[in-house]
């Protein structure tokens, strides 16, 4: 894979892994254009890349990312940001990757930071992690997905609370409320979500991209078109090698040998 220099993402392989940290540490990793734009070539670069199985996104210890950049849109008008399609026009990338994305969020994910951990597959928290939708305390409300995706997690209860008061939650009441896969010591996360990340990475290909689409159709589309999707994805398999060694592996009792189609 060629190398990529970013100047708000490091970026580094483990295996099959593809790992994006967000890198604008004395910001706490506010979200601005150019890190917007950095993280979809990003993500796009990983998800193009057939060694690649599983991305992790994550940030520093102090920040997964304290929000979209309040510096860099402070001064923006009405007009500059409904003609520019501000957030739409760089923030959709992460909805447009078929791998999973594992958020690997450690300290604060405020406003966009929490947007995006949201937008990712899983979200495994460290003990140290604080979520929260904090727009309303400096005008503003959630701009990428806040309003939407939040009730999904936690439920129209949580969400409200969150979101009218802009208070933060911590790792073991976003666990309670649904909003995390799980939460790990600190000085864990990045073990946990990289072993989360392998064993996703070594899965077959195909059965894992159908489940994640299969999946996501539970939130966009009416139970019995879901189901019905799920199905035909379901029947899709059986057009897969890896469906075929799957289960005569099983049936031998020997390890599987994977190709990814
Ligand atoms: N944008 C720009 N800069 C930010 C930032 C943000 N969202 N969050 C933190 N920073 C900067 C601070 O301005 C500060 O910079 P200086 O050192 O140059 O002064 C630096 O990061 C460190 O921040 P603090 O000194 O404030 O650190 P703290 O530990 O005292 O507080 C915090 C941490 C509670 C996260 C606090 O920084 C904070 O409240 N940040 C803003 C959170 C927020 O409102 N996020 C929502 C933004 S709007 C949005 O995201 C819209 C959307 O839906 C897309």
């Amino acid at each position: 894979m060629s190398e990529t220099t970013y100047t708000t993402l490091l970026t580094r392989t483990d295996g099959p892994v593809g790992i994006i940290q967000l890198n604008r540490p004395k910001q706490l990793n506010a979200l601005n254009d150019t890190l917007m734009d950095e993280l979809g070539a990003a993500l796009r670069t990983f998800d193009a890349d057939d060694a690649i199985g599983c991305i992790v996104l994550t940030g520093s210890d102090k920040a997964f990312a304290a929000g979209a950049d309040i510096a860099a849109m402070a001064q923006h008008t009405f007009p500059d940001v409904y003609r520019t399609e501000y957030i739409t026009r760089n923030w959709e990338a992460l909805r447009h990757v078929r791998k999973p994305v594992i958020a690997a969020v450690a300290g604060y994910a405020l406003g966009g930071g929490c947007e995006v951990a949201m937008m990712c597959d899983i979200i495994i928290a460290a003990d140290s992690a604080k979520f929260g939708q904090p727009e309303v305390k400096i005008g503003v409300i959630p701009g990428a997905g806040g309003t939407q995706r939040l009730p999904r997690a936690v439920g129209k209860a949580k969400a409200m609370d969150l979101v009218l008061t802009g208070r933060m939650m911590d790792a073991a009441e976003a666990e309670r409320a649904g909003l995390v896969s799980r939460v790990v010591p600190a000085d864990k996360l990045m073990d946990e979500a990289l072993a989360t990340a392998r064993a996703i990475a070594a899965l077959p290909r195909l059965a894992v991209l159908a489940a994640k689409e299969a999946l996501n159709r539970a939130f966009e589309a009416p139970l019995s078109e879901g189901l019905q999707f799920e199905r035909r994805m379901f029947h899709a398999m059986f057009a897969t090698a890896d469906q075929k060694e799957g289960m005569a592996a099983f049936l031998e009792k020997r390890a599987p040998q994977f190709q990814g189609r």
